[in-house]
Parts: C-alpha cells; sequence; structure tokens
C-alpha cells in the first residue's frame, strides 16, 4: 500500500527524508510530491548555506541526489535575473519558492514549421512556499524574478535528474541543447572553470 497520509515536514532535512521514501517506490503520485514540499514552511537558516549568489545571472546548487531517483537544488534569483524559455527532458519538475517571488511564464512548444513568435499560454507569481509543477506535455517555462529590488531562491526537484535540456528562442521558437552545471554542491562552491556553460534549470 503506498504512503497516502498527509506529511508535514517540520525542516528542510525531514522534508529530504520525506522525498526520499516517496521517491522510493517507482510510482510517483504529483499530488504528493507537491502536497509535502508546500506544507514545508521555509525557514531561511536551513538552506541558507546552499544559496550562494551569482552578481549576473542566477545560480543552481544541489542540495541533494535522491539516490539517485532525483536532483534537489536551490537556485537564487538576483534582482532582474531570469531563465530563458526551457523544457525539462521528460522530467517531472517541481519549484517551490523559499523566499521573494518568481514570475512564470508558460508557452505551448514551437510548431516544427512556424518560425515566428512562440505562443504564450498563460503568466502566474508564485509566493513564498507555494509549488508549481511542470512537465512537457503541459508546455515549456521561462522563469524570472522581476523584482528590482528583493532576490529570490527557490527549491527544485527534477525526477528522473537530467543534465542537459532545450532552450527556445521567444522570437523564432529555434531550440538550442544546453548542458547544466552546479553553481555549488552541498554549500560547497564548484571550482572556477568547471560551471562554464551553466544554464537554465
Ligand atoms: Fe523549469
Amino acid at each position: 500500500m503506498e504512503q497516502t497520509e498527509l506529511l508535514k515536514p517540520e525542516t528542510l532535512d525531514e522534508l529530504i527524508k520525506c522525498l526520499h521514501d516517496i521517491f522510493d517506490s517507482d510510482y510517483i503520485n504529483v499530488e504528493e510530491v507537491q502536497g509535502v514540499m508546500e506544507s514545508y514552511e521555509s525557514k531561511p537558516q536551513e538552506w541558507m548555506k546552499y544559496a550562494k549568489f551569482d552578481q549576473y545571472r542566477y545560480t543552481r546548487n544541489l542540495v541533494d541526489e535522491g539516490n539517485g531517483k532525483f536532483n534537489l537544488m536551490i537556485l537564487c534569483w538576483g534582482e532582474g535575473h531570469g531563465s530563458s524559455i526551457h523544457d525539462h527532458t521528460d522530467s517531472h519538475c517541481f519549484m517551490k519558492l523559499l523566499q521573494g517571488q518568481l514570475k512564470e511564464t508558460l508557452f505551448e512548444w514551437p510548431d516544427c514549421q512556424s518560425h515566428g513568435d512562440m505562443v504564450q499560454r498563460s503568466q502566474r507569481t508564485l509566493q513564498e512556499n507555494q509549488v508549481a509543477y511542470i512537465n512537457d506535455s503541459l508546455g515549456l517555462h521561462r522563469v524570472e524574478n522581476v523584482s528590482h529590488t528583493e532576490s529570490a531562491v527557490s527549491l527544485h526537484l527534477y525526477s528522473p535528474p537530467f543534465q542537459a535540456c532545450q532552450t527556445f528562442d521567444q522570437r523564432t521558437g529555434h531550440r538550442n541543447t544546453v548542458k547544466m552545471t552546479f553553481w555549488s554542491k552541498y554549500g560547497e562552491r564548484i571550482p572556477f572553470g568547471t560551471t562554464a556553460s551553466q544554464e537554465n534549470n
């Protein structure tokens, strides 16, 4: 029998433990993962050591490798930082706001024949502790911290883990495959020279 009662992790460590239990199973219940991630109330002192900012663009900071089933990471968004429009390489993607706000814009997959602007489907602003979910069947998205005064921090879970994704040019729909790297792992900065191609989440 699957574990169905709603778990309420009190700390980030408890949340990670819950996620390990959930992803032990081969069947993933999206609502269950979303519910557990949402019920954790963000406490900066618990995730501060992973939250490493860069002046020029958002950073990806690995928190946990989920026994090979998922990657859990913290993304740090300075004022005005944003991602490209990107896909999720056939994985589940959960994104929880730990601090600040992020704007998520959903796009349709571009038609191979068309070369014009990509079709924007919806837009919303995610608030602290909210959890968004996306996968490739739901479309593509861009994530942005549009604030000029506040940074933002988000917790992302990708299952199965992936190391490359596609980014899309909003004006043409043309795509590029991009390899993703980490700014830090387990709170330690990755040595200089290994992060050159850091891209989207
Ligand atoms: Fe994403």
